[in-house]
């Protein structure tokens, strides 16, 4: 399966390639710029539906001009390969998740840290802060990629097929799927469980022929994803909220004349709008298919022993990356705003 999924990945990229090399559509799209932007999404997810809108949004100003394709559910590759296609140019735009962009920028690694944002309202309010997401948006432009914007993926939690996580002791000896990042790895060996980073498109498999116990995401995956077919506890740690990026090729974006510019610019904000308005709904609906069609278990635990483990994860990281200090006092002042919530039916009452 997964040699056939390469095989069709590289028929797929040399179906672009031969495209790409003229860069520009024919018959009625003739002349026309094609844009490209790949995601690892299905078709039923928020940031599929907002990317949508971008294409509607920018087709309807400029459709003379670019023909915007977008490519869901890992068509175009992992999101490893995604960046690195966004990089060279091969692509124009992609979605990663902030967990992969540390591995090409050591400054994401701000937004992965474990229990970073007190509630969703800090973490909105942090991420919408240009003073906070600028410099490391613009911090890869000499690897030839920017972020053009940020996208809500939500809380990440553990979930398992078999084995319910109450507390930290429960993942002990538990084989638990992470994104490819130094951080979610190194958050995983705190916590006790046996960390086994993959991409996103494994992770059904590894699941179901029991390679992995478990999982850590949002609630989509379950559902979205298929997730919630084979793993049936979700425990609510609530120890992430990883944005999803945006991120677009420079000399794509740098060459663009100002006026077309400006509309790629209002696209972006749609995108981050629409996502954000879908995903509080997706989320809803996620939680109730799993609980009522998959048989999904939600626990809602003490976050507290979780939290105090990860805790000097921040210290670490902003050793190892002073410059990254201002912009987490930052975030600190949104936490105070906006302090702590427990996950909806939670332990609040
Ligand atoms: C979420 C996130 C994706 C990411 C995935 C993962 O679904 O939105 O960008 O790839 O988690 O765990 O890999």
């Amino acid at each position: 399966m997964k040699k056939f999924y390469r095989v069709l990945t590289v028929a797929i990229g040399a179906v672009l390639l031969s495209t790409m090399l003229s860069g520009c559509g024919s018959g009625a799209d003739a002349g026309k710029r094609i844009v490209r932007i790949g995601h690892n999404q299905a078709t039923d997810h928020p940031t599929h539906i907002a990317l949508l809108e971008f294409e509607t949004y920018v087709e309807s100003k400029l459709g003379d001009k670019y023909n915007i394709e977008v490519y869901p559910s890992e068509l175009l590759g992992s999101q490893t390969d995604m960046v690195q296609l966004t990089q060279t140019g091969a692509i124009d735009f992609c979605v990663a998740s902030n967990s992969i962009l540390e591995t090409f920028s050591d400054n994401y690694t701000l937004f992965n840290m474990p229990y970073l944002f007190a509630s969703s309202q800090a973490y909105h309010s942090a991420m919408d802060d240009p003073n906070i997401t600028d410099p490391i948006f613009e911090s890869t432009k000499k690897a030839g990629f920017e972020a053009v914007t940020w996208i809500d993926a939500g809380t990440r939690n553990f979930y398992t097929v078999s084995t319910p996580i109450y507390s930290p002791a429960d993942l002990k000896g538990l084989k638990i799927r992470v994104q490819q990042s130094p951080t979610n790895v190194e958050m995983m060996r705190l916590l006790g469980g046996s960390a086994t980073p993959m991409g996103f498109g494994e992770v059904y498999t590894a699941l179901q022929s029991k390679i992995i116990d478990g999982a850590e995401n949002n609630e989509m995956a379950l559902t979205s994803n298929g997730h919630g077919d084979v793993c049936k506890y979700y425990s609510y740690d609530m120890h992430q909220m990883i944005p999803d990026i945006l991120i677009g090729n420079c000399a794509f974006l740098d060459d663009m004349p100002a006026e077309e510019r400006a509309i790629f610019e209002e696209g972006f904000l749609l995108v981050n709008q629409v996502e954000r308005e879908e995903w509080t709904k997706a989320v809803e609906a996620a939680k109730e298919k799993a609980a009522n069609d998959q048989g999904v278990e939600f626990i809602y635990l003490d976050t507290a022993p979780f939290q105090e483990i990860c805790a000097p994860m921040h210290e670490n990281v902003l050793g190892q990356y002073p410059d990254l200090r201002p912009f987490y006092e930052k975030i600190q002042e949104y936490n105070q705003l906006y302090p702590v919530e427990a996950a909806e039916g939670g332990l609040e009452e």
